[in-house]
């Protein structure tokens, strides 16, 4: 069934070891919409007797494998949690390298990802970057914006609470103008105030390296969010693992609040 989804021959060998996987679970019960917490890029270099930021950019290339294997599943949404706005509160050097990182990164990346067909979005407090990387940013969105594949977004300068916030400022705003009573305020106009306008909600969370928190990562759009924890540190997390984090949410039973069928 799954070897249906891949277009050549050379596109299976390439994932062959995923689809070992993966074909014997149920398309049908794939998530819309997968977050990853990408957690432990530190702990795993400083166990290598590395600088922490080895640790960063040795994840950045398990980022670009789960990517391309979240676009060759078809998966219709994948959000990753590149820097919290309590990030900030790191050293400079670190600060500094992971926001080098993040540009170089896209820079090299864009054509690959653009021909495997990903679209790319970009939430949090895009604008209190610097202009130049909001420039980067603004390019590869426009780049990608008609692609049709896998919608990859970066949450950079991120908090889930910092964007309930904005938008219920936006929705404020409304009110205030006399456009919106708030006894009309729906969820779905929530979800349309949101940084992720557009996306499916959250189905599966999955979060590296063994801590046991959702750390303020898309706290609304989770609301019914399936979790999966690994003690496996973020740059070692493999498209095998990403396997097994699907099957697990393909046997999960999700009753979104009602009853058993
Ligand atoms: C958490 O590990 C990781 C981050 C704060 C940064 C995540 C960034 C990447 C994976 C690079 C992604 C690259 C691009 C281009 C988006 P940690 O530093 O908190 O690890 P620790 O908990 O072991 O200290």
């Amino acid at each position: 069934m799954w070897k249906k989804l891949f277009n050549s021959s050379q596109e299976k060998s390439e994932i062959k070891k995923e689809l070992s996987i993966l074909e014997s679970l149920d398309p049908a019960k794939l998530p819309r919409h997968v977050a990853i917490i990408m957690d432990g890029n530190g702990r795993w270099a400083q166990g290598q007797g590395m600088v922490r930021t080895a640790g960063h950019a040795a994840g950045e290339k398990t980022l670009r494998e789960i990517v391309r294997t979240a676009s060759r599943l078809h998966i219709e949404a994948l959000t990753v949690y590149a820097f919290s706005t309590e990030n900030w509160k790191r050293p400079h050097t670190e600060v500094d390298f992971l926001m080098k990182l993040f540009s170089e990164a896209l820079a090299k990346e864009i054509g690959e990802m653009d021909k495997e067909n990903v679209r790319i979005g970009f939430i949090g407090r895009i604008s209190e970057l610097s202009p130049k990387l909001q420039e980067e940013f603004a390019k590869a969105v426009e780049r990608t914006k008609n692609n049709t594949g896998v919608k990859f977004n970066l949450a950079i300068n991120y908090g889930g609470q910092d964007e309930i916030v904005r938008a219920m400022q936006k929705m404020a705003i409304k009110v205030q103008a006399g456009e919106l009573s708030p006894q009309d305020i729906t969820p779905e106009m929530v979800d349309d105030e949101l940084d992720t306008a557009g996306l499916p909600p959250v189905d599966l969370v999955i979060r590296t390296s063994g801590d046991i928190r959702v750390s303020n990562f898309l706290l609304w759009q989770a609301a019914y969010a399936e979790y999966y924890f690994t003690e496996t540190n973020w740059p070692d997390f493999t498209p095998e693992e990403f396997g097994e984090a699907l099957a697990e949410f393909a046997s999960r039973e999700r009753r979104f609040g009602g009853l058993k069928k």
